[in-house]
């Protein structure tokens, strides 16, 4: 497969071309082994009104609701097949920002359709591929800050491209689409709109300069000629979720770092680089033309690359921090809530076939006003072990507990965590903290690996936990309680929200939980948050062909769920070839900002290149949205 090739690829798919899998099991078999779960299916979905059993308590009140009346106030929407958004009735969007829209006025007009941004503006206007995103009150204005993830070279490169860079200054501008955007966002009476040349306004891209905190910073394993001390990366990449810290910073996650490293000439693939999937050609070429990217050159560069990493929303001349303390994985987002005694802790997935989830937990303890210095520096990483009786734990990340040093830990945490047996999950994606009750939901997107194939680390892949079906296609949403409703508490008690199916095309476990339903079904789980009502809004990242397995979802779309009931009902759906993903909303919540990533057509222009975008949704008559 060439690099042009490559480039087609979902990110999932490239993990699966330094990894490949064994030939599948025969399709009847994989279904009557999951049909032969459902056993155990029946002893999920336990939470809510007390029961105990698929079918009764939680579920048959949901169905209930739906038959009743809704806890929703919006009708909700059906499939979509088409290049346009669609929302309930009563409600109007638009889009607040695309990619190439300026954020400063030297960059007005900068975008062409046909032949997208220029090197030297590329830094000016929102990056391309939104994703992760919060809002931020300060001062009395609004600041978005906002990922961009990745780049469609075939989209944004000019045309003799062919889809790869051909120089330095093509690389260049694949950086600076990349990355981070803050801007000044204000209501203008007819939704929202960038307020361009707002002193808040800042792009940090490939190429910003950073700094490192925690205990693997300084360590040998991240030092490089040009940066000796190692305290001093340059970019942060593949910025895929968000979180917002309680002192009101942001969190960029950092997702598929190893897919922009390649090598010129021989370097070592070490266990480490396989297990993150390091190594042959990198999908944009940029070690050709940048050596901090050429693993012959620079073998310790990516371990500088796949953090959390901290921005200050309301000091552009602020530097970011990436802290090593959280651990180095694909990370997809980083929710933070606060332990009973005010110790900070931060729920996190690593979204990779059979990889983990995470929470890091801080020494020391936070209240409003006070400094918030070392809470993201210095504490304890875990990783999270499910058992079949729907109890769970978090078990600690140590030299004792791994026989690894602290900062091996950090830098290779998916090693630590396979030494401790934790458990191979379905891919994790977002995970949001219900801010009504002490619990907490992660959406498992899918995996088609499950029951097939060990991660890349060899750790088996069993069908069991909340991981119940092989060949997982749908995914699912786990959630867990804390053991004496204490996020800070090392034992939980989990259930599946829904498990995401098919009803039309299956009878069994792969039509999906009963909540599922000929009305509302949906593929691929992904971005979470909850809103302040404490409803859960889902947004997903999957397949859109509306066939075969498929038929009758439609679009990528983004639903609301309500943790009491189980009742989940479609908002929103994308146009076709897009995910939805990245969710806040405006200080007065009346406003939702809904990011919809790689459209396919021409969407929202209708003519020239398909151009990712935020968009706004607002209620017509002002009331709060849902
Ligand atoms: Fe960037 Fe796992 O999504
Ligand atoms: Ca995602
Ligand atoms: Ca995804």
């Amino acid at each position: 497969m060439n690099r042009n090739e490559i480039i087609d690829l979902s990110w999932d798919d490239f993990d699966e071309l330094r990894d490949p899998r064994p030939e599948e099991n025969g399709f009847d078999q994989v279904v009557e082994r999951a049909i032969s779960r459902r056993g155990f299916l029946g002893g999920v979905l336990a939470f809510g009104s007390g029961a105990t059993v698929f079918g009764s308590g939680l579920l048959s009140s949901a169905t209930s609701a739906r038959a009743q009346v809704s806890v929703f106030a919006f009708e909700p929407v059906g499939i979509a097949t088409d290049f346009d958004i669609h929302v309930p009735a009563g409600y109007t969007w638009k889009p607040l920002v695309r990619w190439g829209d300026a954020l400063f006025s030297e960059a007005e007009g900068a975008f062409s359709p046909e032949t997208g941004v220029s090197v030297e503006m590329s830094d000016k206007v929102f990056g391309e591929n939104t994703d992760g995103m919060e809002l931020f009150e300060v001062d009395g204005k609004q600041v978005i800050a906002v990922n961009s993830e990745y780049v469609n070279p075939k989209v944004n490169l000019p045309e003799g491209s062919e889809g790869m860079p051909k120089n330095a200054d093509e690389v260049v501008l694949l950086k600076h689409m990349q990355g981070v955007t803050v801007m000044e966002v204000a209501d203008t009476g007819n939704g929202y709109e960038v307020v361009v040349d707002s002193p808040f306004n800042r792009r940090i891209h490939h190429d910003t300069q950073m700094t490192m905190d925690g205990p693997a910073a300084g360590s040998d394993l991240v030092k490089t000629k040009a940066d000796p001390e190692g305290l001093s990366p340059k970019g942060t990449m593949n910025n895929c979720g968000s979180g917002k810290t309680l002192w009101g910073t942001y969190l960029t996650c950092e997702e598929n770092f190893n897919g922009y490293f390649g090598a010129t000439g021989a370097f070592e693939e070490t266990e480490e680089f396989k297990r993150y999937g390091i190594g042959g050609e990198g999908r944009y070429a940029y070690e050709k033309h940048d050596p901090r990217y050429d693993l012959s050159q620079e073998p310790n560069e990516p371990h500088r690359h796949g953090w959390v990493t901290e921005i200050d929303p309301a000091d552009p001349q602020s530097t970011p921090v990436k802290h090593t303390a959280l651990g180095r994985f694909k990370h997809e987002n980083a929710e933070m809530v606060q332990a009973a005694d005010g110790r900070i802790v931060v729920y996190m997935g690593d979204d990779e076939r059979g990889e983990f989830m995470y929470k890091f937990v801080s020494n020391g303890t936070w209240a409003e006003g006070q400094p918030t210095d070392g809470l993201l520096s210095d504490g304890t990483l875990y990783v999270a072990k499910f058992n079949d009786d729907q109890s769970g734990e978090w078990l600690p990340l140590t030299p004792e507990t791994t026989g690894m040093s602290l900062e091996e830990i950090l830098v290779f945490s998916r090693m630590a965590g396979s030494k401790v047996g934790a458990t191979t999950m379905d891919r994790p994606e977002w995970i949001a903290a219900n801010p009504l009750r002490v619990e907490a939901y992660c959406a498992l997107t899918n995996n088609k690996n499950r029951g097939l194939k060990t991660n890349a680390g060899g750790d088996e892949t069993p069908v069991s936990g909340p991981n119940p079906r092989e060949a997982n296609h749908y995914g699912q949403i786990v959630r867990w309680r804390p053991e004496g409703e204490d996020h800070g508490a090392d034992a939980f008690t989990w259930d599946l929200f829904v498990m995401a199916g098919n009803p039309e095309v299956h009878d069994d476990a792969y039509a999906g939980s009963p909540n599922v339903t000929p009305g509302n079904m949906f593929n691929s789980p992904d971005g979470m948050a909850f809103d302040t009502q404490g409803k859960l809004w889902i947004q997903t990242d999957g397949e859109d062909s509306n066939e075969g397995d498929f038929a009758g979802m439609g679009n990528n779309q983004m639903l609301v769920g309500d943790p009491e009931t189980g009742e989940i009902a479609r908002f929103l759906t994308a146009p076709n070839g897009a995910e939805v993903t990245g969710l806040c909303w405006s200080a007065d919540r009346k406003t939702a900002f809904v990011g919809i990533q790689h459209p396919g057509g021409s969407w929202p222009d209708g003519a020239g290149k398909p151009r990712s975008a935020i968009i706004a949704v607002w209620r017509e008559d002002g009331e709060l949205i849902g």
